[in-house]
């Protein structure tokens, strides 16, 4: 009959336009993984003679000058750097004009042993009491050997105050990390989010660990004695090489790279939270004690407590192991810390998770998997709105090489991944949005390669979806070979 016909068919146009559109929802949502392949630059490190790791020519000048947040807000600076020949002073002098230094602090000299390496002389000086978004210059040194660099300090805290962070993991000092150091630089960021495996020091054997600790130290002054970089630790930091009765773990690293841990009541550098601009940053150690009752563990179950979203909006967590990770490199090995803090993750709606370890890129969907336990049988990760994102950037071009083969078929929870060096960015715009981009190292230039809108966790809904979808769109009209993905974040 003619009507059953025509109910037929409408029938059929609905069962396919329902076809079509659950296809087209379900491609937004499909993991990439992306094919481009380009020649590596070999996975050595560079000759120690290279012009990058060149020491000062004057007697005992001050290298490897770095600095790093020094309180809880962003008032205060630790400035540190070796001397080689003689201890020399512990002294900063600074001020707000160039060549004027009204100030001087003082702080103390470290040194250490390894195997039969003699560290430099470490200096560290802590100066506080700096005003917000100001440039500071700074001399260290004296006489001829005296060095002078600058930094600029946060603005005060505050719910809608914009800041641009980077993010680098596992670095090294191969030519590929020359070149995601050189595109960093060339990004506008303000601070380095270091997610962990700084020199690779442990790659070399007796004298030559401290050696490449060293020409580490130099080979990043160039961006780190003029801003901020938050250093989480790496296996790479651990260390213990009994063969040669060094068996302290995070020697090196702790000698020669401070954080502001007591500002945030914990009890060690390994862990610990700083606030700058509108974000609350928490770093956390892969690789030392976090189950319950230890004291990361209790430390950490606080920390979460004092972030005011009303103050910091943005909750950033760094950590070295990735706790979702489909790589065939390091899979699982973040699962104890997933089981024991993806939960509170969770409860506390972290924005995004940053990783290193792994040398490749990947990006997560908003997933969880809290909801399993030894005896539920709920074994998948699922979309979750209260996740945060997780992003490891193990990629910044360390002698180790990349991290090339993926787990096939692409896990339903990985957003994105691609096994390149590269660094990412996050441009905070204010209380809601935030821009996220993840920059490939290609031959000499850098590439926006994955890049979206953020949404903040608390503050989400706050703003009306047009104006998500504007920004995608201008975003998109100013880079058309890059991917803006909205829906999920
Ligand atoms: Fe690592």
């Amino acid at each position: 009959m003619p009507g059953v016909t025509r109910m037929q068919s409408l029938l059929f146009l609905l069962l396919f336009t329902s076809f079509i559109f659950l296809n087209s929802v379900n491609n937004v949502n499909a993991g990439i993984t992306s094919v481009f392949i380009r020649d590596e630059w070999p996975s050595v490190d560079i000759p120690l003679d290279n012009e990058v790791f060149a020491v000062p020519n004057e007697h005992n000048a001050p290298q490897q000058v770095h600095i790093t947040q020094g309180d809880y807000d962003g008032k205060a600076v630790i400035i540190s750097w070796v001397t080689a020949d003689e201890p020399g002073p512990s002294k900063v002098q600074y001020g707000t004009s160039e060549k004027n230094y009204e100030f001087t602090a003082d702080g103390k000299m470290t040194n250490y042993t390894f195997y039969k390496y003699n560290s430099g002389y470490i200096h560290h000086v802590f100066v506080d009491g700096l005003e917000y978004d100001t440039k500071y210059y700074y001399k260290i040194g004296t006489g001829d050997s005296a060095r002078e660099f600058w930094f600029q300090t946060p603005p005060e805290i505050g719910p809608d105050v914009p800041y641009k962070f980077g993010i680098i993991g596992d670095l090294g000092q191969t030519y590929n990390s020359l070149s995601t150091l050189e595109h960093y630089m060339q990004s506008g960021a303000q601070t380095v989010l270091f997610v962990g495996d700084l020199a690779y020091a442990d790659r070399y054997q007796y004298n030559d660990v401290g050696i490449r600790w060293d020409s580490w130290g130099r080979f990043v002054e160039r961006s780190t004695a003029y801003q901020p970089w938050i250093w989480a630790a790496g296996n790479h930091e651990i260390e213990y090489m009994p063969y040669m009765d060094e068996v302290v773990p995070f020697k090196s690293y702790l000698h020669r790279y401070p954080t502001p841990y007591l500002a945030c009541k914990s009890s060690s550098p390994m862990w610990y939270a700083i606030r700058r601009a509108s974000a609350h940053i928490v770093v956390l150690s892969s690789y030392s004690p976090f189950v319950k009752y230890t004291p990361q563990w209790v430390w950490l179950s606080k920390e979460l407590k004092r972030v005011d979203r009303e103050k910091t909006p943005w909750l950033i967590v760094l950590m070295h192991v990735p706790i979702y990770n489909s790589n065939e490199a390091h899979f699982m090995e973040g699962e104890s810390m997933r089981a024991v803090f993806e939960e509170w993750f969770i409860h506390h709606k972290v924005d995004v998770v940053f990783a290193g370890h792994v040398h490749a890129y990947e990006r997560s969907y908003r997933i969880s998997n809290i909801r399993y336990n030894v005896s539920s049988g709920e074994r998948f990760p699922v979309p979750d709105k209260s996740a945060p994102v997780y992003i490891t950037v193990g990629d910044g071009g360390n002698q180790e090489g990349l991290a090339g083969r993926f787990r096939d078929p692409q896990p339903e929870y990985s957003a994105f991944r691609e096994a390149s060096y590269g660094h990412s960015t996050l441009e905070i715009r204010n209380r809601t949005h935030a821009f996220y981009h993840w920059n490939r190292n290609d031959d000499g230039k850098k590439v926006a390669t994955d890049s979206f809108v953020l949404h903040n966790q608390y503050w989400v809904g706050t703003t009306s979806s047009q104006s998500y979808v504007s920004l995608s769109m201008i975003l998109n009209m100013a880079n058309p070979g890059i991917r803006i993905n909205w829906l999920w974040h």
